[in-house]
């Protein structure tokens, strides 16, 4: 087992990645001194597959233990789902001491961490990550909140778990294209932090790829101290943090112009980051040859790294980089890559060399 400890003072916590730790979250929860009564948050997909390991093992520990499923998917991270848990844990008589474990995705963690944030003013918080976008980025750093109809993740708090459990055998049930889409996140670790990492996903992609645990813990435990490292110098998005946005601005307006319908967050992001290198290049720096390894990992990924628009869509994603939330008095900043393994944050780039950086992807013709 390996353990990243997110250091935050009285709110650190570890993080542990390795195999079959599920059964085994009861006991680590007994070591917390948490009080008696637990509820487990889920959604019904992995509730299914993984529900009862986890249940179980906190009734061993000596826990009374409920869960609670909601439907799986985007949709269900709504206020609606909030007030439903809310009465869940009334019914099953949550206390200030007792605890919720998120055990799924992001939806689930980013869901459960906020009723676990304001249930009586904020009660005990356990994360049990199961997709590996969870377990590299949701998971850590304490972001919680959910969606209103009005836009993606606009109600939420600042709540850091107790612990970070992160199962790597549940990754295996995964569905290849979400698998995928969170190599993205750990593709964006290496180019913003670590060219270590990077050159390690370059030559052993395939054995990541067939969801290998050596390499997948390794990987993992990697990514977890660069998002904990950042979050510790920068909790509450002050600054540095920005760089865990590298080809977000980018990828969050083409997953919002396309209704979020047609690529999950990873592929929007592996797009994203792509025209940011290219941006990068245009204005940071970055060497051709770094723009095309970037590339070629991003294709061993079975990732997107082009997206082709019409002139309508192209100025549609435009001006959604203008809504997005970081965004502040219409002027878009961008995370752009000196090399791999070193960004610089909040660089200001005219929207004719974001157009560029789009446009060259399929030929300069355009
Ligand atoms: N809080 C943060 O800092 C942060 C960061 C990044 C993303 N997010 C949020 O995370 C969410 C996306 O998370 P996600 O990609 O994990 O999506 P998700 O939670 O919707 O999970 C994807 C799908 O995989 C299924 N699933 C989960 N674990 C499984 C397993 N082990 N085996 C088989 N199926 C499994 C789920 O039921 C779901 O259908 C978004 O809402 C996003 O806003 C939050
Ligand atoms: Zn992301």
């Amino acid at each position: 087992m390996r353990r990243v400890r997110v250091p935050l003072g009285k709110r650190g916590y570890d993080i542990l990645i390795g195999e079959n730790l599920l059964p085994g979250l009861g006991a680590h929860c007994s070591r917390l001194r948490f009080g008696k009564r637990a509820l487990v948050i889920s959604d019904k997909t992995v509730a299914r597959l993984y529900g009862s390991q986890v249940v179980n093992g906190l009734a061993e520990a000596g826990f009374e233990a409920a869960i609670h499923a909601i439907p799986a998917g985007e949709q269900a991270k709504s206020l609606e789902n909030v007030q439903v848990c809310y009465e869940r844990c009334a019914k099953h008589r949550l206390e200030r001491n007792s605890f919720i474990v998120a055990l799924g995705g992001g939806v689930v963690g980013d869901l459960a961490g906020f009723v676990a944030a304001t249930y009586l003013r904020g009660i005990n918080f356990v994360q049990a990550p199961t997709t590996l976008l969870a377990q590299v980025d949701s998971s850590v750093g304490g972001k919680v909140g959910v969606n209103l109809p009005a836009g993606k993740n606009l109600v939420g708090a600042f709540y850091q778990p107790k612990l970070v459990l992160c199962d790597i055998v549940t990754l295996k049930t995964m569905e290849e294209r979400e698998y995928r889409s969170g190599l993205a996140e750990v593709i964006k670790y290496g180019i913003i932090y670590d060219a270590k990492l990077f050159g390690r996903l370059e030559k052993s992609m395939d054995r990541l790829m067939r969801r290998e645990e050596g390499i997948l813990s390794r990987v993992i435990e990697r990514s977890c101290a660069i998002k904990g490292e950042v979050v510790r110098q920068d909790e509450t998005e002050g600054g540095l943090r920005a760089i865990l946005n590298f080809g977000h601005t980018i990828g969050h307006a083409l997953e919002a112009i396309s209704q979020y319908g047609k690529y999950l967050h990873g592929e929007a992001i592996a797009i994203g980051q792509m025209a940011a290198a290219r941006l990068s290049q245009m204005r940071a720096g970055l060497s051709a040859s770094d723009v095309r390894r970037i590339k070629t990992v991003f294709e061993s990924a079975g990732l997107p790294t082009e997206v082709v628009l019409s002139g309508g869509e192209t100025r549609d994603l435009l001006n959604a980089m203008k809504l997005d939330k970081k965004v502040s008095n219409g002027i878009i900043k961008f995370v752009l890559a000196e090399k791999i393994g070193k960004v610089k944050f909040g660089c200001e780039v005219p929207e004719k060399s974001v157009l560029a950086a789009l446009t060259t992807a399929h030929g300069r013709h355009s």
